[in-house]
């Protein structure tokens, strides 16, 4: 296949991308989105403050923008983010308590429930694990509403969208030996156990000098994996450039795909110019659009599969 989007589809996968509303008139943009990916992920415009800027007044334009374009062109959306320590509207961010915790169950209804039937997979929860060696909860407004708000997050999803799958998203759970992978994975396993509703775990998977790719990078998919979830790649790019970078993007599509339940991969921008990180050059394509090493790579491993 010639597109990543047709090669991940050979072994059933999908390969997607973040997009942001704001660059969807640019026609170079527009044109690598159609033509290479099969789904979407909003980069910023589906989480709690861009969705509900004012409590209980919701907001969905540029959402919108981006989930009606993907469905015009046949590709599925992933869900960013219903749940989440940061971003959160001005309203949100000195709340707590019972006020706090319902005000996250309601905001998760109203947007998951909008959006019925529309999302492939909701990232219900985003970020929640402490950086460090800890292994434990990160502190949070709503962490401190108690620890079983992750779970009521998660039951509240499912009753607001019973098709969409539910995943737990977090960055620096690459590497199996880490502390914070450590921590997910017994959440996970705990979830599991007690039948709370999860279906994926979401491995952001931003990678550069201080964060490289992890040797066990695969062992930590399959590890999740065989707890009876869906993992899914989420907000893939490495910093670098050249053979360096397209091999490291090479490990990352081969682990997926050496991973029965690794449904699929998105990369977190188009362009290197279009990245949250772009002095690093992470991503696919150049700043004029052209193809990289690191695209050739990652085309090349899909097709093997
Ligand atoms: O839209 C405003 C603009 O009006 C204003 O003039 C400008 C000045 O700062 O800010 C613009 O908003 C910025 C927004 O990106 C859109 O560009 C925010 O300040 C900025 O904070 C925001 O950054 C986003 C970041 O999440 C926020 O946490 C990045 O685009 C986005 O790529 C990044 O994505 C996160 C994932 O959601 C979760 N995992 C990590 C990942 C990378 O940080």
């Amino acid at each position: 296949a010639t597109t990543l989007g047709a090669a991940a589809a050979q072994s059933g996968r999908y390969f997607g991308t973040a997009v942001a509303a704001g660059r969807m008139g640019d026609s170079t943009y527009i044109g690598i989105l159609n033509r290479e990916f099969d789904m979407v992920t909003a980069e910023n415009e589906m989480k709690m403050d861009a969705t509900e800027p004012s409590q209980g007044r919701f907001s969905y334009g540029n959402a919108d923008r981006i989930v009606n374009h993907a469905r015009n062109q046949g590709k599925r959306i992933r869900g960013h983010a219903l749940a989440w320590h940061s971003q959160q509207p001005g309203w949100m961010q000195n709340m707590s308590g019972t006020a706090l915790r319902n005000a996250m169950l309601n905001h998760i209804t109203q947007v998951a429930s909008y959006y019925r039937g529309k999302i492939y997979a909701w990232d219900v929860v985003n970020e929640a694990f402490a950086d460090g060696n800890s292994g434990g909860r990160r502190d949070s407004n709503l962490q401190r509403t108690g620890n079983d708000w992750i779970e009521a997050a998660f039951r509240a999803a499912r009753a607001a969208d019973p098709g969409a799958k539910l995943c737990y998203n977090d960055y620096n759970t690459d590497d199996w030996s880490h502390a914070k992978t450590q921590g997910v994975y017994r959440m996970v396993q705990d979830f599991k156990a007690r039948g709370v509703p999860i279906d994926c775990v979401g491995l952001q998977s931003h990678f550069n000098s201080q964060s490289p790719v992890p040797s066990n990078y695969q062992t930590t998919l399959q590890n999740f994996a065989n707890l009876g979830v869906d993992v899914q790649i989420t907000e893939l790019d490495i910093e670098g450039s050249g053979s360096g970078q397209a091999s490291n993007y090479d490990r990352v599509t081969r682990a997926c795909l050496a991973v029965a339940r690794c449904t699929g991969i998105t990369v977190w921008g188009i362009r290197d110019t279009d990245s949250w990180r772009a002095n690093g050059t992470p991503l696919l394509f150049d700043g004029g659009g052209n193809k990289k090493a690191a695209y050739t790579s990652v085309l090349n491993a899909l097709n093997s599969a």
